[in-house]
């Protein structure tokens, strides 16, 4: 929750208190020097031993409740007709409205699903944006994303509060230029992962309901961030000031054909699922349930992570859950504003969000810059960051590169496991790297994967620039 203190300034305060700690510690800069390298460049390639401050991801590494660790200890295993799915589908309904729940065992597994059994070669699905690994499996069954977001949604230094709308006549013409019949669905994410975990309004989502319903094209909403972006309408659309988390959850959903979502993050726990009041729908998809995932009742889960998400998910209503990410990010950018560092405003839902290609404006896209700066923030902080830019996307056909409409450096915050003081210390580092930013150059691929090349894709610095710049910071801050 943010406080305002005597002083006037405003800092989140966490709504809870820390009773299970895990220990961490700061490696000095040679061993990050030598870590990095061994990771060839890549973030995803480091140990967590060699981390301090572990922003990689906010997906599985948030802080688990005191009450979901709890009804992890009264699961009831059973590969059939466990109860514990029985309570997660009671939640689910009474949550989030949804008759039919499909279980998956993650979110990327949901969508797997969904483009086997919706997506034909050729078809086109518009969208607010993608996610990597949506994009994946729908070119994967030969169809093609389009993204039809209003043109600020790139700007990252903007003021407009929901940059994750669909522009509604880009949807219609969309329609138009392609047909109905070669559009399966629309999909809406909550929040904008890749544009820096921008909301929706839902005044648009309404909107994009309408055309599909004219069309009859069914309307899927990605739900992985969805307490967050219930929470941004909460203080951003001022119809739904005075509605509760789980109010405005449930008007979300009442424009979805088709949800789904990966638990690992608004309900902080490994696991994910499809959801929807469509019997049609949940017919086609179930055969194939026991096939990739696992049978009806578990979907690929333990019962013990069905019990906990089902905790999970009331827990996401509760708005010091809803607003606890979105706080501290908040809390970030500001601090990083006042350094003049380039961060995505307004802040999003699940990280802060460094413009890489104003932080490093030397550095072309061919070189990866986002790639280049979470390598070195690594290299003067020990915090692990990920890139979000050109080399999270995939090579086309052709084998040309595909640039990146941003080139951000995502500096996650996983739910209730970080405080204000190590969100200071990320900003002091940032604050000296961004001072010395010129001696930051760019990367190399050495070794590419064919597909989602940036989990295990390596990668080496121009002109050794890693090396030097962990030199610079020994010399001038010290060894850590
Ligand atoms: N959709 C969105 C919007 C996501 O952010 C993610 C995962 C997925 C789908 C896939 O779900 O990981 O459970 O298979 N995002 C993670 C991230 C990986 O780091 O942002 P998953």
């Amino acid at each position: 929750m943010n406080i305002r203190l005597s002083t006037g300034k405003e800092i989140p305060v966490e709504m809870h208190k820390v009773r299970i700690v895990q220990k961490t510690s700061l490696p000095p800069v040679e061993e990050r020097l030598k870590a990095i390298k061994e990771g060839g460049y890549n973030t995803f390639a480091l140990r967590t031993k060699d981390i301090f401050i572990d922003m990689l991801t906010d997906s599985g590494t948030n802080a688990m409740s005191d009450n979901q660790l709890a009804a992890m200890m009264v699961s009831d295993d059973a590969y059939a007709g466990s109860e514990s799915f029985y309570k997660l589908a009671r939640v689910i309904e009474d949550v989030l409205g949804f008759r039919y729940v499909l279980p998956t065992h993650q979110g990327r597994a949901a969508e797997h699903l969904l483009a086997k059994v919706f997506i034909k070669p050729g078809d086109i699905i518009p969208m607010n944006y993608h996610f990597t690994t949506t994009k994946a499996h729908i070119e994967l069954v030969g169809g093609q994303v389009l993204e039809i977001y209003a043109d600020e949604a790139l700007k990252t230094q903007s003021t407009h509060p929901f940059k994750g709308n669909l522009d509604i006549q880009k949807l219609k013409d969309t329609i138009k230029k392609y047909g109905a019949s070669k559009i399966p669905f629309v999909r809406m994410e909550a929040t904008t992962n890749l544009l820096g975990g921008q909301p929706f309004s839902i005044e648009n989502l309404k909107e994009v309901k309408r055309v599909c319903s004219e069309y009859n094209i069914p309307l899927v909403v990605d739900g992985s961030l969805i307490s967050e972006n219930a929470y941004f309408i909460k203080i951003r659309e001022k119809e739904y000031k005075n509605k509760s988390i789980q109010e405005i959850i449930k008007e979300i959903m009442s424009f979805a054909d088709l949800f789904y979502l990966s638990a690992r993050k608004s309900s902080c726990v490994r696991g994910g699922f499809i959801a929807t009041n469509n019997k049609k729908f949940y017919e086609e998809i179930k055969p194939w349930l026991p096939v990739y995932e696992g049978f009806l009742t578990y979907g690929g889960m333990s019962t013990k992570e069905i019990e906990a998400m089902a905790v999970g998910l009331r827990e996401m209503t509760d708005i010091s859950v809803a607003g606890s990410a979105a706080e501290q990010v908040k809390y970030f950018a500001e601090r990083f504003i006042e350094y003049g560092i380039p961060v995505v405003t307004p802040p999003g839902g699940l990280a802060c969000h460094v413009d890489a290609m104003m932080f490093l404006p030397h550095i072309p896209q061919s070189q990866y810059p986002a790639g280049a700066l979470a390598a070195a923030i690594y290299i003067v902080s020990g915090v692990r960051s990920m890139e979000r830019g050109t080399i999270s996307m995939d090579r086309d056909q052709d084998g040309n590169e595909v640039y990146s409409d941003l080139e951000l450096a995502r500096l996650a915050v996983p739910r209730r496991v970080y405080t204000v003081s190590h969100i200071e210390y990320v900003v002091d580092r940032l604050h000296w790297l961004y001072q010395h930013r010129d001696m930051v150059k760019g990367l190399k691929f050495i070794e590419e994967p064919p597909v989602l090349r940036f989990f295990f894709g390596k990668l080496e610095p121009l002109d050794n620039w890693g090396s030097k710049l962990g030199e610079t910071f020994k010399k001038e801050i010290g060894a850590q």
